[in-house]
């Protein structure tokens, strides 16, 4: 007799842009390590490199123009259209630069989750890599977290934590913290796919624990291990 067929927990992913942590996903996927399927790849700038790539990995790839629509409120009604279409589990925001509604966030509520450059809650919203620069921090990073309404501000679930050495440009530190969002973005995503990890009473839960306030940290040791000396493949 054969087994029945086991349903893939399904995922979609937002990009605007280059989409690395999309290749970081779909490398996961390849690797049986994303505990799910990536069904579509839906980006608001339709010559976003992140499209080709889903293409080319044999995912859908929708572009949704955002500047085709006349409002946010409209682009973001057609969105979630879009996005049940593909009845995920789970949407993953990978670089998508849009502000959303607060429609939209309800409609995902605790099954959307945001790679953010920085060790939230410092240097919410843009040019994180400059703002730590400028202010002389000696520890930067980046974090998962739920999307809530607001802006970066939903519960951390899991950071990676980057030392700036002296003489790091923007460039190069956007490089390191990079690497990382690659390793832990996938992670955060089976979390949830296994249902581990779950958004509960405005918390993140893991194991049915609440998470504390910055979520799990990887420190940057443990991060430089688990990177090795292997180059950050998904980053080509
Ligand atoms: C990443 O730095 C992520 O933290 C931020 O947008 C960037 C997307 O990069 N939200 P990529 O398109 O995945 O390369």
């Amino acid at each position: 007799m054969t087994p029945e067929p086991v349903e893939q927990r399904r995922v979609v992913v937002l990009i605007s842009g280059s989409g690395s942590n999309l290749a970081a996903l779909i490398e996961a996927q390849s690797h049986d390590r994303l505990g799910g399927e990536i069904v579509a790849v839906i980006s608001n700038e339709p010559a976003a490199f992140g499209l080709k790539r889903a293409h080319e990995a044999g995912i859908e790839a929708v572009a949704l123009p955002h500047r085709e629509y006349e409002s946010r409120e409209a682009y973001d009604g057609a969105l979630i259209k879009v996005i049940e279409r593909h009845e995920p589990d789970l949407i993953v925001l990978a670089g998508f630069m849009r502000i959303l509604t607060p429609r939209f966030v309800q409609r995902f509520m605790g099954r959307m989750l945001n790679i953010h450059p920085s060790l939230l809650p410092a240097y919410q919203g843009l040019h994180t890599h400059a703002r730590a620069l400028a202010d002389g921090v000696d520890v930067h990073g980046c974090s998962v977290h739920f999307v809530t309404e607001e802006l970066d501000g939903g519960p951390v679930v899991l950071q990676a934590e980057c030392r700036v050495e002296q003489g790091d440009s923007e460039e190069r530190l956007k490089e390191k913290v990079h690497a990382r969002e690659h390793l832990i973005y996938p992670i955060a995503v089976q979390w949830f796919l296994e249902g581990r990890l779950k958004y509960a009473a405005e918390r993140a839960t893991m194991d049915g624990h609440p998470l504390p306030a910055h979520g799990m940290r990887l420190s940057h040791d443990d991060a430089e291990a688990e990177l090795g000396d292997e180059s950050d493949e998904a980053d080509q």
